[in-house]
């Protein structure tokens, strides 16, 4: 099967894939997550798999079913990721950053369930920043490779994505507007905004995952023939 593939911009190139959420514990039975289901992230690789890409995917926790042909890189904590995104990054061509990361971690872990106490109503949980991997990325990024971010947000989507273009000095930014009916986390459906450096800002329609998927690699594709010449 792999010989039948057409070549493509991506035949023998290193994708590194990060997608699910990110899990911080508080204690042996809580942590702190997020709504991210991994199904955008897991679609993309599928389409780099499919498109001749060597495709590693590093996944915090999901209910998906790996894809075939990845190489996966199972992750637990924020800290994980951004250990293994620093350690495969260099052989990379492309990182695409679809994970959801938590951006806080509890402070302390403790290795006791947390009580209850009689004489407390109220308990403060400190948490402390995560490492922003996609900095780390664009402290690391050499000529040539290419970084993709995702965006998740409420308000003032393009201003707020552009923002993140420049300052995790992303290639590709895929921002969605988690406000609206259907789109971002969880759903089948996604509904998506791609920002570049180099075009006017690329819009799909309310549809699959998986069509989404094929229209950021489709830009990905451009972005590396830009490239390449
Ligand atoms: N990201 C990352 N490291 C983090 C947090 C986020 O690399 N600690 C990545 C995400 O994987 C995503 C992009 O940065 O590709 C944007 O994530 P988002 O949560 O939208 O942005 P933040 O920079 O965390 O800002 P905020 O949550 O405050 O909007
Ligand atoms: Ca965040």
């Amino acid at each position: 099967q792999l010989l039948s593939r057409p070549k493509t911009v991506f035949s023998g190139k290193n994708v590194l894939v990060t997608a699910g959420g990110t899990r911080e514990r508080i204690d042996p039975v809580r942590f702190i997550t997020n709504d991210s289901s991994g199904k955008m992230g897991y679609a993309i690789a599928a389409e780099l798999v499919n498109r001749g890409a060597n495709v590693t995917l590093i996944s915090a926790p999901t209910r998906l079913t790996v894809p075939n042909g990845t190489h996966l890189v199972p992750v637990t904590t924020t800290e994980d990721l951004a250990d293994a995104v620093v350690h495969h990054f260099p052989k990379a061509d492309i990182l695409v950053m679809a994970a959801a990361v938590a951006d806080f971690r509890p402070k302390t872990s403790v290795d006791q369930k947390i009580k209850k106490t009689a004489d407390n109503d109220e308990m403060t949980l400190s948490l402390v920043k995560t490492t922003d991997i996609l900095k780390t990325a664009a402290s690391l990024k050499q000529p040539g490779q290419l970084t993709v971010g995702f965006a998740a947000e409420t308000q003032n989507l393009i201003t707020n994505a552009t923002k993140k273009l420049t300052s995790k000095q992303l290639d590709l930014l895929v921002a969605n507007d988690v406000s609206q009916p259907g789109v971002g986390f969880n759903g089948d459906t996604n509904q998506v905004t791609i920002l570049s450096r180099d075009k006017t800002p690329v819009q799909t329609a309310l549809v699959s995952k998986t069509a989404v998927a094929a229209t950021v690699v489709d830009e990905l594709a451009r972005l590396v023939d830009t490239k390449e010449g």
